[in-house]
């Protein structure tokens, strides 16, 4: 590829989310030409050209996507796929030794996330996780401040995530879905709960239930759970699948010299020697990218080079999602994280960035 040509994209995967993330990356200034798509149906791969305004190679089928990594001249290629088959086609575009920009959750299960890492670092290639929320400047910031010491040793957090989320289509089969809301929407939250704090889970320990409005589905739709960090902090976690209207959550992290808290774009600071709140600002370095496409596709110009979601943070979160289902299919046993890693020959060590 050579820097004036468009770096030449593919898709796995062009529902909803993807068909959104390859048009952002579609009319990135820095030149992104989407070559082709696999999808299950071709209406999709129809309604994406349309969306594009120009056409691009069709793969439909379930296994269309071999034939569309073999056949093309690809730089890159995104996976927008359910959550499962996340780790089959990641090992694929590995395989052709493509740049990857990867759906949340990175993959499912500690293994397999760390073993798709250990390839993608051994690659050289670009690999990002589409985690949005490290792009939010209330977030950024916070991790920012937390690193610098504002609010002292992170003591306690809590973290609560509510929506409709009726688990519909695949989102309902666990052979895709891979772990409910827990796994969906849920998780963003454990990734910025990890990421801003820079740590590791420790453990997890509560209770997950399938029901959506008074009706038992086959996923994990609920969930409230007490983690424990590696970094001695400790919370409570709190996902519900079915209030009526819009999105709501509540992040809150306790220091042991004040608090951060986030409401709507608002970052908020309560010092706790003053016993006062107030908003924080929250710039961004000027080269900061605006999302995970930005900084993909900066990332593979060498405009910038700090990847702000390599895949390691797909497997700190892979891990603790893996402990929070363990333990709530085993009635609220305490599950150690560690312990999980051992049975795959890994440690908290293989977490390192
Ligand atoms: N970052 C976010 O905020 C966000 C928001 C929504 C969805 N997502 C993620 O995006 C991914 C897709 O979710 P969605 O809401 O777009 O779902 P979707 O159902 O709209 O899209 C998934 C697409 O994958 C296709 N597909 C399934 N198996 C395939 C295969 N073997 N080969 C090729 N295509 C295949 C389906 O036909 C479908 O079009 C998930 O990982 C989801 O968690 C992320």
């Amino acid at each position: 590829m050579s820097s004036s040509s468009a770096i030449r994209f593919a898709a796995i995967g062009c529902g909803n989310a993807g068909t959104a993330r390859i048009c952002t990356l579609a009319e990135h200034e820095l030149g992104v030409k989407v070559v082709a798509g696999a999808d299950l149906l071709s209406a999709n791969l129809d309604n994406l050209a349309a969306r594009l305004g120009y056409p691009v190679k069709q793969y439909v089928g379930d296994q269309a996507y071999k034939k569309m990594l073999a056949e093309n001249e690809l730089d890159a290629v995104g996976i927008f796929t359910p959550h499962i088959p996340h780790y089959e086609h990641v090992l694929a575009a590995m395989q052709h030794n493509l740049h990857v920009l990867i759906e949340k959750p990175m993959v499912c299960g500690s293994a397999n996330a760390l073993e798709v890492t250990k390839l993608m670092r051994e690659s050289g290639k670009v690999g990002i996780v589409h985690y949005q929320r490290h792009y939010e400047p209330k977030f950024a910031k916070a991790r920012e401040l937390i690193q610098k010491g504002l609010i002292g040793d992170i003591q306690r957090f809590f973290v609560y995530m509510a929506q409709d989320w009726p688990g519909q289509t695949w989102r309902a089969e666990p052979e895709y879905s891979g772990g409910g809301q827990i796994n969906d929407s849920g998780s963003h939250y454990l990734d910025i709960l990890l990421w801003m704090l820079d740590t590791l889970p420790r453990s997890a320990e509560g209770h997950t239930d399938s029901f959506y409005n008074g009706k038992r589905g086959k996923v994990e739709f609920n969930g409230s759970f007490n983690i424990e960090l590696e970094n001695d902090a400790v919370g409570r976690v709190v996902f519900l699948a079915d209030i009526p209207g819009g999105f709501i959550d509540d992040v809150r992290i306790i220091g042991s010299e004040g608090s951060l808290f986030f409401q709507g774009d608002r970052l908020i600071h309560f010092d706790a020697k003053k016993k006062s709140y107030h908003d924080m600002p929250t710039t961004l370095a000027k080269n900061y990218p605006s999302s995970p496409c930005d900084n993909f596709v900066k990332l593979i110009r060498n405009k910038v080079r700090i990847n702000r979601v390599p895949f390691i943070f797909g497997c700190r979160v892979a891990l603790l999602t893996e402990a929070m289902l363990r333990s709530g299919a085993q009635g609220g046993r305490k599950i150690i994280c560690a312990d999980i890693l051992k049975e795959s020959g890994h440690s908290l060590e293989d977490l390192l960035e």
